[in-house]
């Protein structure tokens, strides 16, 4: 992991969220309500500075959070079919939306005071390189937020979402064994908070450049 950008599986992965775009908010909607919308809102009080990149914006569900900030707020996505349903909402608030690759971030060095992301880095193909671009885009004060899934600090869950992992990558292009804190640390970064949220499966974290 981490270095050259692995282009078929990055297809994959688009074309996957692509398909399911329409049926992304209903699927989603159980676990929206029973805890998604209580992290975001956890998420979004961290949220620091006028500029604010989010990557992997999808369909916008954390659209809603944005509401009532002064912001210049950039959201990124590489599934057209995602930004597409973002894009009325994004319009009305302001939101200036791009289709891109996180692994290859189009924007210039020290850009944003906030880099955000909430179920993201389960389907980046390498991880670390876009938690690199992200560093290499965010002020040195600047701060990144994330809300993920992990590979959970039980042992006997962590060998069984090991085994699964390789099923749900060819399947839908989800790893659901991410080393996320790890991953963050490798990219250059100091954890300022850990949070579980759902046992250990669920976490949000916020850092801020080494
Ligand atoms: C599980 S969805 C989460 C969407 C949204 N953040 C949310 O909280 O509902 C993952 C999103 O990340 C996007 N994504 C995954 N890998 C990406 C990459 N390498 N570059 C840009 N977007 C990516 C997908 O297209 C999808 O919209």
């Amino acid at each position: 992991m981490s270095g050259q950008i692995n282009k078929e599986q990055t297809r994959f992965v688009r074309e996957r969220y692509n398909r399911i775009s329409r049926l992304y908010n209903v699927l989603e909607w159980p676990m929206e309500i029973a805890f998604y919308r209580r992290w975001r809102r956890k998420l979004f009080a961290r949220l620091q500075g006028r500029r604010v990149l989010e990557i992997g914006i999808g369909t916008g569900k954390n659209l809603p959070f944005y509401r009532g900030r002064t912001l210049k707020a950039v959201g990124l996505d590489f599934s057209e079919g995602m930004l597409y349903h973002a894009l009325p909402r994004a319009r009305e608030l302001g939101i200036l939306l791009v289709q891109g690759d996180a692994q290859l971030l189009p924007f210039k060095d020290h850009q944003f005071d906030t880099v955000l992301a909430t179920f993201v880095f389960c389907s980046v193909p390498d991880p670390v390189l876009g938690l690199s671009e992200i560093r290499r885009v965010l002020k040195p004060e600047g701060r990144l937020l994330l809300l993920e899934h992990v590979l959970p600090e039980n042992r006997f869950l962590a060998e069984w979402f090991n085994r699964l992992n390789a099923y749900t990558v060819r399947r839908i292009g989800v790893n659901i064994n991410r080393t996320t804190a790890q991953n963050i640390r490798r990219a250059g970064f100091d954890i300022l908070e850990e949070h579980n949220l759902l046992s250990t499966i669920f976490k949000l974290f916020v850092a801020h450049p080494q």
